[in-house]
């Protein structure tokens, strides 16, 4: 059975995880009308991915004798101003959410839930793959400069992107 407080707290990482979700959708939707095709394919998963970590904490949650909470849509505030800008704010959205992660395991700690302390363990592997694919990413991104050349092969690319970090699953 989960205490209130961890149950809020898991709570609180739905939301996350649900917002991010759209964040990726933003994304996908902008670089689908700017014509990046790899980039908008990435986006749409990376926005599945967030609602399946969604619906993982829905499921724990009410496994454990507690009521998930599905709270409403909110609007992402993004500047979509380029594909660079695009990639440094994943970067900083991921980090944010490792964050949340990490005070989530504290306060499993805290309370010595070590049920829920052993399940984060999936999401702290999934934000170390998470920040190291959007890091990686971006030194692709400097490396390509201005070149309209690594452009069009790294837009490429991206419709098959596979991590630099192997991970359980
Ligand atoms: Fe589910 Fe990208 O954090």
């Amino acid at each position: 059975m989960l205490s209130k407080s961890i149950e809020e707290a898991l709570n609180r990482q739905i939301k996350i995880e649900g917002d991010s979700s759209q964040v990726y959708l933003a994304m996908a939707s902008w670089a689908e009308v700017q014509g990046f095709e790899g980039i908008s394919t990435f986006m749409f998963a990376q926005s599945e991915e967030e609602r399946m970590h969604m619906l993982k904490l829905v499921k724990y949650i009410n496994q454990r004798g507690g009521q998930a909470k599905i709270s409403s849509i909110v609007e992402p505030v993004l500047d979509l101003s380029s594909y660079k800008v695009l990639f440094k704010q994943l970067l900083e959205h991921e980090i944010k959410v490792s964050e949340s992660i990490n005070d989530l395991v504290g306060i499993a700690l805290d309370e010595r839930d070590y049920a829920t302390h052993n399940f984060l363990q999936w999401y702290v592997a999934e934000q170390i793959e998470e920040e190291a694919n959007a890091r990686y990413i971006l030194d692709k991104i400097n490396l390509i400069g201005d070149d309209k050349g690594g452009l069009y092969l790294f837009d490429n690319e991206m419709k098959n992107f596979t991590s630099p970090v192997t991970t359980a699953k």
